[in-house]
């Protein structure tokens, strides 16, 4: 198997920097189109042939380094009894308002959870053996929580800000009850074959660091606990979180996303040498020319510092994005960081 992906992940010497994409498989690939075009989106995560095949496509056009699962962060919801549509962003039926709505959310057993996309993570843990590792994901509970409440994505969540602030017990008794069901559906991910896990906190930026460090840490620090010796590295990204301070460090991970906001140096420096940085190339600079992403490439590679740092975007994979620059993109990587002039 090629483990330079999880080799950086322990802070272990590479021969190059390894590199994966956020939302790797998805709309801006033709032979993605090309199978949504037949299901919608829920059944395309439901059905673990088809999840388990998109999963692997773009491994099939392009050298990187680990897999992801494909599903949403939404899906082991159903199993806690939420409706969820996706127009494509997830929609919420009954958007969770109240404590009586709270009280009604099932805490599913280990077992129960998201079945269909813990087959697909047997079936490609198997089908991936020889090649790269798999990773496996979930949402963090802050961002999980935010569309239940809200009902939909939104740019500063205010609905579900208020709701966070108004009704305290209601807030903490839903963040609890989805800390206990991603603390299990992980754990599931990874006795099912996960090499690896990650939690996106994509609105952790909705809150001030203190608002965040009071309310939400102690949810996140239990589910990376939870975890504490499953033996597969934690990667946990927080998205415009460079207001949180030394949060993400304090999060129980073992690995920092930093968004492209957000320079790996000075992640580096603020957080230390004790973990390993994923990250940040701006997914809107693959809308550019093959000159301005081989620099900023260059420049990428020189922050990450070498050794402890995993290659990725800043966040997901535009559905627009060309092609070729994935190509441009990923050949850069590969070059530019074979050569042992970057890092050390
Ligand atoms: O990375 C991968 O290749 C695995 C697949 C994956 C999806 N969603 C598939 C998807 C992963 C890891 C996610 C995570 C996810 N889902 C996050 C965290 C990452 C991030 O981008 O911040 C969030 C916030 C969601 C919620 C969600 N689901 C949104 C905002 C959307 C719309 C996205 C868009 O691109 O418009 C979805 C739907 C979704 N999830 C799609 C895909 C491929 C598009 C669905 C379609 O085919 O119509």
């Amino acid at each position: 198997m090629n483990d330079l992906f999880l080799r950086a992940c322990r802070r272990e010497s590479v021969s190059r920097t390894p590199m994966w994409i956020m939302r790797q498989a998805g709309r801006y690939l033709p032979e993605y189109r090309e199978v949504r075009s037949k299901v919608d989106f829920r059944t395309l995560c439901e059905t673990p042939e088809l999840s388990a095949k998109v999963t692997l496509q773009p491994l099939a056009r392009f050298d990187l380094d680990a897999a992801i699962v494909f599903a949403d962060i939404m899906t082991p919801l159903e199993s806690m009894g939420v409706s969820i549509d996706f127009a494509p962003g997830p929609v919420i039926q009954d958007p969770i308002r109240d404590r009586a709505a709270v009280d009604q959310l099932r805490i599913p057993e280990k077992g129960e959870i998201a079945t269909n996309t813990v087959e697909t993570v047997r079936i490609l843990s198997r089908e991936l053996e020889s090649r790269v590792p798999l990773i496996g994901f979930a949402g963090a509970p802050l961002t999980v929580a935010a569309y239940l409440v809200e009902g939909k994505g939104s740019k500063d969540f205010n609905v579900f800000r208020s709701f966070l602030y108004r009704e305290r017990a209601a807030a903490d008794e839903l963040l609890d009850r989805l800390t206990q069901v991603t603390s299990r559906y992980l754990q599931a991910q990874i006795d099912a074959g996960a090499k690896a896990i990650q939690l996106f906190d994509s609105w952790a930026g909705i809150l001030s660091a203190r608002d965040y460090e009071s309310m939400i840490l102690p949810y996140v620090q239990r589910i990376f606990s939870s975890l504490d010796g499953c033996g597969v590295p934690r990667i946990y990204f927080a998205q415009d979180a460079a207001a949180l301070g030394t949060i993400p460090a304090r999060a129980g991970a073992d690995v920092i996303g930093v968004d492209w906001r957000t320079d790996l140096r000075d992640a580096r420096r603020l957080h230390g040498d004790g973990f390993a940085y994923q990250g940040n190339f701006d997914p809107a600079r693959l809308r550019t020319n093959s000159e301005v992403i081989e620099s900023e490439v260059k420049r990428v590679l020189e922050s990450g510092g070498g050794t402890g740092h995993i290659f990725n975007l800043g966040h997901g994979i535009l559905p627009d994005t060309p092609i070729e620059s994935v190509h441009t993109l990923v050949d850069a990587v590969r070059r530019f960081s074979s050569t042992g002039e970057i890092g050390s």
